[in-house]
């Protein structure tokens, strides 16, 4: 089978290519703007185009088989009507577990997007990542360790016993194989987060032991800091976080994978094994002590 990528460059992209590497039973395009960074993707056939013009990605599908689509569920509309004109029927499409969330502003953009599949023919499939950590291209927990390491002190907002559960990108880059290949995934949507729920502060603290740094807690107090963000918003101040952020800390992201773990083999590493090598990697490159 020849399978076009998008999202080859990012995060879950880097660690799926190489997923398809290392089985070596298909043959990989992938879909890459003029601004994408091609160094990353050495060896591998690159297909220009954007995900948001579908005509660059009829052109990108011809020849190939099968549809791996990481850039984003946010272009459905263009993807779909890429695979219609270019008469292909298989489509894996990653989303997020955001989908559950009891926030509109977060579940609707994904919800809306995925409700697009049942109604289009094709041969589709759909996981929802947790929050997706690891590799050099993280920016979510090698940003915490790099804090946790330079500061004395840890601010956190609210109380800290809200739910996380975030997965390393190979595991959740192996269960995206699985959800391609393995038989009987046609219009099924699986959850792929992290082995289990950790609260903030037992997140925090299970990197700062991977670092023997002992984290300083300092609580902030959440709605005070949300509200000041509100009226920042309102006058158009560019703040680093936003009030949805902090409106999000209050609600538990945990998620159970039964159905994976059931369907498609799905096991993922601990969070202290991920963030053990992932504090390795950092210190390898001289960027935590
Ligand atoms: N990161 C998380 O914690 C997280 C959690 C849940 C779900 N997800 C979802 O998982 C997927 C992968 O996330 P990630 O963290 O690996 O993303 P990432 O590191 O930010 O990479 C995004 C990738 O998408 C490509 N891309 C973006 N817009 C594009 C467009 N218009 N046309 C073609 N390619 C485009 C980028 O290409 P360039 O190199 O050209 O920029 C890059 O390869 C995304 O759909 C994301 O929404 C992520």
């Amino acid at each position: 089978m020849k399978i076009l990528v998008s999202g080859g460059t990012g995060l879950l992209g880097q660690g799926f290519l190489r997923v398809l590497r290392e089985k070596g039973e298909h043959e990989v395009r992938c879909l890459v703007r003029r601004t994408s960074p091609v160094e990353r993707l050495e060896g591998l056939e690159l297909a220009y185009g954007d995900a948001g013009d579908a005509g660059s990605m009829v052109r990108a599908l011809r020849g190939t088989n099968a549809f791996v689509h990481v850039a984003g569920v946010q272009y459905t509309p263009e993807v779909l009507e890429a695979m219609r004109r270019a008469g292909l029927e298989r489509l894996v499409i990653v989303s997020s577990t955001s989908a559950h969330s009891r926030f509109e502003f977060r579940s609707a953009p994904r919800l809306v997007n995925e409700a697009l599949l049942p109604g289009s023919g094709l041969r589709w499939t759909v996981v929802r990542p947790s929050m997706i950590y690891g590799s050099e291209l993280d920016h979510n927990m090698h940003k915490l360790l790099r804090f946790l390491d330079r500061s004395p002190v840890f601010p956190l907002f609210g109380s800290g016993e809200n739910l996380w559960q975030p997965v390393y990108y190979e595991d959740l880059a192996r269960g995206l194989y699985a959800a391609l290949t393995k038989p009987g995934t046609d219009g099924q949507i699986y959850d792929l987060p992290g082995p289990r729920p950790l609260t903030y502060l037992d997140l925090v603290r299970t990197a700062a032991d991977t670092l023997d740094k002992k984290a300083r807690i300092v609580r902030i107090p959440a709605e005070p800091v949300r509200r000041a963000l509100l009226v920042a918003e309102r006058i158009g101040l560019p703040m680093p976080v936003s009030s949805e952020q902090v409106l999000r800390l209050r609600e538990d992201k945990a998620y159970p994978y039964e159905k994976a773990r059931r369907e498609l083999g799905y096991t993922p590493r601990a969070f202290k094994e991920g963030i053990a090598l992932e504090a390795g990697r950092l210190r390898e490159i001289g960027l935590v002590r």
